[in-house]
């Protein structure tokens, strides 16, 4: 493969993290550096996506993700459609696979979809024509928000490759631990998953990534620190004794953030639980927290993906 137009993202879908090439992945973060320009104005792609047609149906709330979907898509030109979950027939009991094909009826070229449960997503892509992006699947994957993040560290530190990121919190109901985890090892990162015993899932060391219930050790020199929310929507038992005992022991405070290292920079995907998993001190230093930095690269990483996807060189 020494071919540089082979080496790209080429699709058809985005549907994790796993299953893509370290060269995919570079593609899609070199893509998403070009689009930070445009989302800022300073440049025009509005031809890019013209006359194509991007859907999003998203079936768990979303701030971050949806509306970044959206300006990615009107930035490039795209026609964009928001489907209304709440209001539509999927709420007269029409199924996914059902709403899927109805939708690709109306000949979309890229449907990006959220759903809380984990393959669902994958599924609805095997019933539709078009481009299929995982905008995040129950504990599966949240692809688009692991090369945000990636994007964030890479324009902040000049590389991935070498760093020690650690990522804290409720990992066993997240989606972005395990899709940045995935990207974080495939592009030369070493990854530390910190979180209380209750909330690890079993085996994930099986994946190349340290794992520890000790949140200082956790934290020792790392360069990235990605604090998870705490699902609590997620959970179906108790996994805490509290909220309080949580935050003591687990919580990102400045105290706790000394233990990294001196330029560490902190990330967490959002929407943030201030005073659960991080001190809304760390969170709003501006010397220390990339957060709104990620929300930027968001909307660049969805530029990057929708164009890959649709774009003009998109394969059809
Ligand atoms: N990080 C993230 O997926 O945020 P939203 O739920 O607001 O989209």
């Amino acid at each position: 493969m020494d071919d540089q137009y082979s080496l790209r993202f080429r699709g058809p879908h985005l549907l994790g993290i796993e299953g893509l090439a370290p060269y995919e992945i570079q593609d899609l973060l070199d893509r998403a550096d070009a689009c930070v320009d445009v989302n800022r104005g300073l440049a025009d792609r509005r031809d890019r996506l013209a006359g194509r047609t991007l859907l999003n149906l998203f079936f768990e709330n979303s701030t971050r993700t949806r509306t970044s979907f959206e300006l990615a898509g009107k930035r490039l030109g795209a026609d964009v459609v928001n489907m209304e979950v709440a209001t539509s027939s999927v709420k007269k009991g029409e199924t996914l696979i059902d709403t899927a094909m109805t939708l690709n009826a109306m000949h979309p070229d890229v449907l990006v979809v959220r759903h809380g449960e984990s393959g669902a997503v994958a599924l609805l892509a095997r019933h539709v024509r078009c481009s299929v992006v995982n905008a995040g699947d129950g504990l599966h994957e949240h692809p688009t928000q692991a090369l945000l993040d990636a994007l964030t560290i890479r324009r902040r530190k000049g590389r991935i490759e070498g760093l020690t990121v650690a990522i804290c919190g409720d990992v066993l109901h997240s989606r972005v631990a395990r899709s940045n985890m995935l990207l974080l090892l495939a592009m030369g990162a070493r990854v530390r998953l910190v979180a209380p015993p209750t909330l690890l899932p079993g085996g994930i060391e099986a994946y190349g990534a340290e794992v520890t219930t000790d949140m200082m050790r956790g934290l020792e020199g790392a360069d990235i620190v990605m604090m998870l929310r705490l699902q609590l929507e997620r959970m179906q038992s108790a996994h805490l004794p509290s909220i309080r005992e949580y935050f003591r022991l687990y919580g990102l405070t400045r105290d706790k953030l000394a233990n990294a290292a001196p330029d560490a920079l902190v990330l967490h995907p959002g929407p943030m639980n201030r005073g659960v998993e991080i001190d809304g001190v760390v969170a709003d230093d501006i010397d220390r927290s990339a957060i709104l930095d990620q929300v930027e690269m968001g909307v660049a990483v969805r530029m990057a993906v929708l164009e890959a996807l649709a774009g003009p060189e998109a394969k059809r």
